[in-house]
């Protein structure tokens, strides 16, 4: 594999490497001195045509990490608002020999493209409502550190599902290593082909509470929303929203993640994102070390 370009196409195996590679970068994080010199000779190009927070300074970071050489690229202050297409841009950005392109794009597929024109490792940093796969990697890698093993597992993903690049690399990740999967949340907000994904659905957020082992919770991606979509944000808070009481009154404690942004006080109260029973900043922390056992796989595959 010379591109990390969706969790559809990696096996089992690779997922279980890129998590033992993973494990030794969180011990090399965790020591003093956080630098290894493992990409030294390698340049890497962050290409962010859409916004990001965790995504854009976890890769910064774990390159930097690996000692690589480092260039941010962001469309809005770019030559693409002159209209310079995507090939163009990242042909230009590989002439300067650049090795690894890290591109997150709004169009589905956009890394795909880019593969079969380029001569150069890609990782998906998110395209589109398609696939996050490195977010996919570091929360299953999260819910191994918190419960031992995902193989087994009860995982709800639930919220937006239908505009979630994050819910569907999460379930080919969660299905590859085991788990159960059900997804939950209203009929409007999941895809038309939900069930040839082989998950349980679930409408009634609290029978999904009580049926998981984790919960992984989405935003409401209004900004992918064509048209207005039942329900409203007061609504999706009053039929699908989770508070720390709810999570309380469960017959078990149950593991809480939310991949970010989380919209406070949408689909999670500030009670229940910062409660014992959140992992939601392990998941962060762990997403640097996810990144750093990618591209140190990748720099090896030309
Ligand atoms: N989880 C995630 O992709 O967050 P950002 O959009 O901030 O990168």
């Amino acid at each position: 594999v010379r591109h990390l370009l969706g969790i559809k196409d990696i096996t089992a195996e690779d997922i279980q490497l890129i998590f033992e590679t993973a494990d030794n970068f969180k011990d090399v994080l965790n020591r003093p001195i956080k630098k290894v010199p493992s990409l030294r000779d390698i340049t890497i190009a962050n290409v962010f045509f859409e916004n990001s927070t965790r995504t854009r300074l976890s890769f910064e970071l774990a390159e930097k990490r690996l000692s690589a050489d480092v260039i941010n690229f962001s469309s809005s202050s770019s030559s693409v608002k002159k209209g310079e297409t995507l090939l163009d841009t990242v042909n230009n950005i590989l002439a300067m020999k650049v090795d690894m392109i890290v591109m997150r794009h709004s169009s589905p597929g956009a890394p795909h493209f880019l593969s079969r024109h380029i001569d150069a490792n890609i990782v998906n940093a998110g395209d589109g409502t398609h696939e996050h796969p490195t977010q996919a990697l570091l929360d299953s890698f999260s819910i191994r550190e918190k419960l031992g093993d995902v193989a087994g597992k009860k995982v709800v993903i639930i919220g937006d599902i239908l505009h979630s690049r994050v819910a569907l690399s999460n379930i080919f990740a969660l299905q590859k290593l085991g788990a159960e999967v059900m997804v939950c949340g209203p009929v409007t907000l999941l895809p038309k082909y939900i069930k040839e994904l082989g998950v349980k659905v679930e409408f009634d957020v609290r029978k999904a509470l009580d049926w998981c082992d984790v919960a992984n919770v989405l935003r409401i991606q209004l900004e992918r929303q064509q048209m207005k979509y039942f329900p409203s944000l007061r609504e999706y808070t009053l039929y699908y929203g989770i508070d720390k009481k709810m999570l309380d009154s469960l017959d078990k404690q149950i593991v809480l993640m939310h991949p970010g942004p989380i919209n406070r006080g949408v689909e999670l109260s500030s009670d229940a994102a910062d409660s014992h029973h959140s992992i939601i900043l392990n998941q962060v922390e762990n997403g640097v070390a996810i990144r750093m056992a990618v591209l140190y796989l990748l720099a090896s595959r030309k």
